[in-house]
């Protein structure tokens, strides 16, 4: 088996490959071989422009030198070192470039290696931080549906994507969800933030009203809801939810693991929004997806909760072999320097409005029900095939592929999150080819 050549139908079975129809992609496989800049090539070397930060993570683009070598460096002076009760400066270091994104009282970063391991990591604090508190009775969740937070036991519980949720049991106990903001008939083609649905919000005091505060531990939502065909929060819809959580003595969970690091044209979701949650966990950006890394910020609040008792006593019974794994906290720190003396975040929003006009240039192409951004977020949602949801979301990834263009695609919205380093040519070409897809399958 050498690296590029294409690979027999039997040479494919040992890799189950995640999220993915296996039978389907094994008869007619995508490859991607290399990656440089905005771009990604097929084996055969035919070049893919890359609407999609790989799968929203690539935020500094393809192939960082400084990220290599950084990595390549840390791999040869110290591979690994152990995170319990032992540190390394590396992981202190990464710790406070992250802290420098966020609010000046969310600063205490606890490393994990994934979203979906920030996610149950920061539902396990705010169990953990309330019974501190001496209120143990707060172990409810509020999530919200359509939500997506990853694939722990944690993450769906919360989550609210039907075939993420319906194959794997009970799940975690004492879960609600908040009702999902998407409203076609009333804020379809809104360029940015919708203006109906802050009232969606209220359903918050509804769900507390039923349980009582005491009971509820945390509400966690995206800011922007991504994986689930990117749903813009309406106008004023964070704010109440905010202000609900803080009436009721609730944490509010950020999860940011797309509208981290740049996405919005702002480090994070919360300064982009100016609400401000008790926890964020992130994930991707953080080493511009080089290397498997999250996190989760905690605020001041909650992490001095934890710093009492006894000086020796172990504060959080919490961590993973890999939390802070060297290699990865040497290509955050390569990342994040590459963020600042870019600017990649201001680039993204001084690119964001020229973004805005080419998804919306493809209102009236055939089948396209809603246009939808934010920042460098886009989103082209095409009504279904009667009797085949997803295939016409699923045929136009396909041939825009073909067309040398990768897309996300989530049932039959086409969802789309560039590099931050993306050009207005690039821009110009995303929507040309995506629309001529479109025309075509018309
Ligand atoms: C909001 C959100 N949370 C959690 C996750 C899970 O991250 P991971 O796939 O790294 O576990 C994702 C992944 O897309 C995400 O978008």
């Amino acid at each position: 088996m050498t690296a590029n050549a294409p690979l027999q139908r039997d040479q494919m079975e040992a890799f189950w490959m995640p999220f993915t129809a296996n039978r389907q992609f094994k008869a007619n496989p995508r490859m991607l071989a290399k990656a440089a800049g905005m771009h990604y090539w097929t084996p055969e070397g035919r070049q893919i422009l890359d609407a999609v930060a790989g799968l929203w993570c690539v935020n500094a683009g393809h192939g960082r030198k400084e990220i290599s070598e950084a990595v390549s460096k840390q791999i040869a002076t110290m591979e690994y070192a152990p995170p319990f009760q032992m540190g390394h400066p590396t992981a202190f270091q990464l710790a406070n470039d992250v802290a420098s994104w966020l609010p000046p009282d969310m600063g205490h970063v606890f490393f994990t290696n994934s979203g979906s391991e920030s996610v149950d990591t920061a539902l396990k604090i705010a169990l953990a931080y309330h019974r501190a508190r001496g209120e143990a009775s707060r172990t409810r969740f509020i999530g919200r549906e359509r939500g997506y937070h990853g694939v722990g036991f944690g993450g769906i519980s919360v989550g609210g994507m039907v075939n993420n949720r319906k194959w794997f049991g009970s799940m975690l106990p004492g879960v609600d969800h908040l009702p999902h903001t998407h409203d076609l008939a009333k804020n379809a083609y809104t360029r940015g933030m919708p203006e109906h649905g802050a009232n969606l919000a209220d359903e918050l005091e509804r769900i507390v009203a039923l349980h009582d505060a005491s009971n509820i531990a945390a509400v966690i939502v995206e800011p922007v809801a991504g994986s689930t065909g990117v749903l813009i929060p309406p106008q004023g819809y964070l704010e109440r939810l905010r202000s609900i959580c803080t009436r009721h003595g609730i944490l509010l969970i950020f999860d940011e693991v797309i509208t981290g690091f740049g996405r919005l044209g702002a480090p994070f979701g919360t300064s982009f929004f100016g609400v401000q949650p008790d926890m964020i966990t992130m994930a991707k950006g953080l080493t511009n997806g080089a290397v498997p890394m999250g996190a989760v910020a905690a605020s001041d609040q909650i992490y001095h909760t934890f710093m009492q008792g006894p000086e020796g006593a172990i504060e959080l019974f919490h961590g993973y072999t890999y939390s802070a794994h060297p290699v990865a906290c040497a290509a955050g720190i390569a990342t994040q320097e590459i963020y600042r003396k870019e600017g990649l975040f201001a680039r993204a929003n001084d690119m964001a409005p020229y973004w805005a006009d080419g998804v919306h240039s493809l209102q009236g192409l055939p089948h396209v029900i809603d246009l939808r951004n934010l920042g460098l977020i886009g989103a082209v949602e095409l009504e279904p095939i009667p009797g085949k949801p997803g295939l016409r979301g699923y045929n136009t990834f396909v041939r825009a592929f073909e067309q040398g263009l990768l897309v996300r695609v989530t049932g039959d919205i086409i969802a789309m999150s560039p590099p931050l380093i993306i050009e207005k040519s690039h821009i110009d070409q995303v929507f040309g080819i995506l629309g001529g897809v479109l025309k075509e399958l018309g």
